[in-house]
């Protein structure tokens, strides 16, 4: 009301710094009344009844320091006030002048008095040379103090920053014009189109609101689930549409057999080691894989076989029955292509297996294979790794598979998640070969990082289990966190995960609206 009273009056605002907020008994020149002018303004500017510019200004205050110096002077003027209580000529020991006022203010203050030529050395002492002093600095905190500024300019200004005794502020005003709808009232415009204002007659002289096409709308006040959740919901039919089976994954402890030897990581590998794997101590051993099978295992490891020269390393049941929580995945899927293969071992088929049985062949059936959960490694925890995360595995096992299968099938996969732009880099794996990396360039931020690694699985991971030669399975495993926060510009993932999410940011995530 007060800006429309003015701009009815004097046709416009220049300066709302010079208006007097009701209740207020000065004008109106701090921040926070010109933030309450703010809010006014756009109010009265979304009814189109005003415009305004808005105009910054940089302005200085006093640090806790700055204004201790504005009430009792600055240091030097206190060195130099601590020496003329003396009688003229008698030195004070700058163990005295600690004593009398204070540590830090001796230490700073006598150099800046020596410069300034008030005091010299005496013997072991000090004296006063000058009889009056004139502590500029204290004069210039007072000026800033009461006026935001320095007569003296911006030098000035500059050295009492550099010396912390100051600090600018930035602060805005604002020049107010009449807008099309100016009137002094302000009464409130009607947002809906009622009843009775159709049967009285009044909408015709209503001002209606106008529709605001840029409002963000309501936030959903139901539950949300969690934007981690909605990226594996969307993997996952991602997985369904292209043929692909769930693995189970409930089982977080495996044992150093699952989830290394069938894989065929050599024993001495350092993923093993205490800094990477985290082991149980009780129980403190697995039961034992079927017999022959673990038999077949550990002498490829040993010996080698099925065309490999193995590590030639000597065998540890022990290592070999330890429990431990999964680093990866992949131990489910050999648990999975383990069962896969046990009519190819001339097993009888189980119950759960969805039995084609009575085939004259080699018992052989393909796979499809996908599964999304959560592994374990001892990591040193940081913005970008916690000490478990999900992965999301996947194999497929096919007479004939090769390289380019595994290549086609990332192309498609990813460009179902809306990325199409994929490198292929050679890495290694134990129980992969050829292994690749995948990349995929991330335009927000402007370079490839890197989303998952893959590989066609080793004979000598394969051929134990009982599958044919010519059966070969590609596989991979792919960070759920990672696209996650690349995806919704998230840079730490204990905003992600974790019992520091803020239920606001997962309330708030734009993944819940999808
Ligand atoms: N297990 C691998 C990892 O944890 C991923 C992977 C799975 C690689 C299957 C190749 C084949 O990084």
């Amino acid at each position: 009301q007060l800006i429309l009273d003015h701009l009815d009056a004097h046709g416009s605002v220049d300066d709302t710094r010079t208006l007097t907020l009701p209740g207020a008994a000065a004008p109106a020149s701090d921040a926070e009344s010109q933030t309450t002018i703010l809010g006014a303004l756009n109010s009265l500017l979304s009814r189109e009844m005003i415009h305004y510019e808005s105009h910054e200004t940089i302005s200085h205050v006093l640090t806790p320091e700055g204004a201790q110096i504005a009430r009792q002077g600055s240091h030097e003027a206190l060195v130099w006030t601590a020496l003329s209580v003396k009688e003229a000529g008698t030195p004070i020991t700058p163990a005295q002048l600690k004593q009398i006022i204070g540590d830090e203010a001796a230490k700073v203050g006598q150099g800046r008095a020596f410069k300034n030529g008030w005091i010299a050395k005496h013997g072991n002492g000090l004296v006063k040379v000058v009889s009056t002093i004139e502590d500029v600095t204290q004069n210039e905190l007072r000026a800033v103090e009461s006026t935001g500024t320095l007569s003296a300019g911006e030098k000035s200004l500059a050295d009492l920053r550099k010396r912390k005794l100051i600090v600018q502020k930035k602060g805005q005003w604002f020049t107010v014009q009449k807008g099309p709808n100016f009137s002094t009232s302000t009464a409130k415009p009607e947002t809906d189109l009622t009843v009775d204002m159709l049967t009285s007659g009044a909408w015709k002289s209503a001002q209606f609101k106008k529709y605001n096409f840029e409002a963000e709308g309501i936030y959903p006040n139901g539950g949300a689930l969690h934007p981690l959740l909605k990226v594996r919901e969307e993997m996952r039919n991602i997985f369904l549409e292209m043929g692909f089976a769930e693995m189970p994954t409930s089982s977080f402890v495996e044992s150093g057999f699952w989830c290394f030897d069938a894989l065929f990581v050599p024993q001495q590998h350092p993923a093993r080691e205490m800094q990477d794997t985290f082991y149980l101590s009780d129980p403190i051993k697995a039961l034992s894989p079927p017999r022959d099978y673990y038999e077949r295992v550990s002498r490829v490891h040993e010996h080698g076989g099925f065309g490999s020269a193995g590590y030639r390393a000597p065998w540890s049941d022990a290592e070999s029955h330890k429990l431990l929580l999964r680093t990866h995945t992949t131990a489910s899927s050999a648990h999975m292509l383990y069962k896969l293969a046990a009519r190819c071992r001339g097993e009888p088929p189980k119950e759960d297996d969805d039995a084609r049985s009575g085939r004259d062949d080699d018992g052989f059936r393909p796979a499809k294979l996908f599964s999304i959960d959560r592994v374990f490694r001892n990591e040193t925890m940081d913005a970008t790794h916690l000490a478990e995360f999900h992965q999301v595995e996947g194999v497929v096992a096919d007479r004939g598979l090769t390289l380019a299968d595994l290549i086609g099938f990332m192309r498609v996969f990813f460009s179902k998640m809306g990325i199409s732009n994929l490198r292929f880099k050679p890495a290694y794996n134990p129980y992969t070969e050829p292994s690749l990396e995948i990349f995929a360039f991330h335009p927000m931020l402007n370079k490839w990082v890197e989303v998952g690694n893959s590989g066609m699985f080793r004979p000598e991971m394969l051929e134990p289990m009982g599958f044919p030669k010519d059966v070969h399975v590609h596989g991979w495993g792919i960070s759920l966190e990672r696209p996650t926060m690349i995806r919704y510009g998230i840079n730490n993932i204990r905003t992600l995960v974790g019992h520091k999410v803020p239920i606001e940011s997962v309330e708030k995530s734009p993944a819940v609206r999808f």
